[in-house]
């Protein structure tokens, strides 16, 4: 139980990122004394703070560093001031070409309803929400072959077609098992129910999608599974959140669905996320929300979707159970005690609002 040394490869990035990424580090020490775990912290640039010293969202150097890490902890990237961008050095591009150059084809985003939020969800009765999404994280639209071109054509109406611009969907087999397959173990180890969200009334690539989890389905008997087409499955996030255990899909799909199953939890600022390539290889671990430009600098960010975070990156990305256990808890005994970031605030009486670095503190004292 002593001298684990882990190398992490520290993204802080933009608008709040530095603020929220403090405080996840400044806890995963904390955490990590407790079990002898110690932290060797290497920061590299990426997103518009890259943009402003090299003049590229993901210096080469800032990935070759992470693959050769044990585990990257990000904050958020992006703001109005790399808005204009070009898109091909816009900052958004950092994350997709960290996604791809290291391989991170899972995404895992839970949205947990901590009970002690329960009046910041829009959505009335709940029940206990307790959602894992696996998001297809390197492929399909966002990575499909994509372009555009001038047409003369002639609409049926009359209107000429001119520009004409596409992104292409497009999944493989192999890329649809593997991520099938990891859903069906996460939800093994669950409640065992899989939901896999398609469009296959219209897609083929849907089609695809079914047919591949069909075949998989027999090697878990124990774990149902079941189809939803994703403008339902928008639908019944709302109707009945709570019979939701695990979902599969694709990478746009879970882009949006994961957007919605968050703000169901009350507030974007709780929710982390991992992104997980082949066994052995670094995952990269970061809050759901953006960079926050607005609050930057003001101490009203939320640093609990980051902290947790760096539970998730203790549990999934070393196999340090205990101490992302111990960070869950402490996160759940600061919301006992009544601390609130004014975005997860309900306005009762009994809160104790906070800022960024009083929240931490909490956090801190609940490790003890
Ligand atoms: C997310 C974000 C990204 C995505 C953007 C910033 C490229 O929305 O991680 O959900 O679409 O994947
Ligand atoms: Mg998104």
């Amino acid at each position: 139980m002593s001298g684990r040394s882990y190398k992490i490869a520290v993204i802080k990035g933009d608008g709040i990122g530095p603020e929220i990424v403090g405080s996840a580090i400044e806890v995963l020490l904390k955490a990590g004394e407790k079990f002898g775990i110690s932290f060797e912290f290497n920061e590299l640039l990426a997103g518009g703070c890259a943009i402003d010293k090299y003049g590229l969202p993901l210096p080469e150097e800032t990935l070759a560093s992470c693959k050769a890490s044990d585990a990257v902890l990000l904050g958020a990237v992006g703001g109005p001031k790399w808005d204009t961008a070009d898109p091909s050095i816009r900052p958004e591009r950092a994350l997709l070409g960290l996604r791809s150059g290291m391989g991170l084809y899972s995404n895992l985003r839970p949205a947990l309803l901590f009970p002690q939020l329960a009046s910041a969800s829009p959505v009335k009765d709940t029940g206990a929400v307790d959602i894992l999404i696996v998001r297809e994280l390197t492929g399909g639209i966002y990575f499909g072959e994509n372009g555009s071109y001038k047409s003369d054509d002639i609409l049926a109406d009359g209107t000429v077609k001119g520009e004409v611009a596409y992104d292409t969907e497009a999944y493989s087999e192999g890329e649809i098992r593997r991520i099938v397959t990891q859903a069906f173990e996460y939800a093994r180890g669950r409640r065992k129910k899989l939901t896999l969200v398609d469009k296959a009334n219209v897609l083929r690539s849907s089609r695809l999608w079914r047919s591949v989890a069909k075949e998989i389905a027999p090697s878990y008997p124990d774990v149902a599974l079941d189809f939803l087409y994703v403008d339902n499955c928008a639908m019944q996030l709302i109707g009945r959140p709570a019979s939701f255990d695990v979902i599969v899909t694709s990478n746009m799909f879970g882009d949006i669905l994961s957007d919605e199953a968050g703000m169901i939890t009350g507030s974007i600022g709780m929710l982390p996320s991992a992104s997980m390539g082949a066994p052995g290889t670094p995952g990269m671990f970061e809050p759901i929300h953006g960079s926050a430009p607005d609050i930057a600098g003001t101490g009203k960010a939320n640093p609990l979707a980051t902290i947790l975070s760096a539970a998730m990156m203790l549990r999934w990305g070393l196999g340090e159970a205990e101490a992302a256990d111990l960070i869950e808890e402490a996160v759940r005994k600061t919301l006992d005690a009544g601390y609130r970031t004014p975005d997860i605030a309900s306005g009762d009486e009994s809160e104790i609002i906070v800022d960024t670095n009083k929240m931490t503190g909490s956090v801190l004292s609940a490790i003890g």
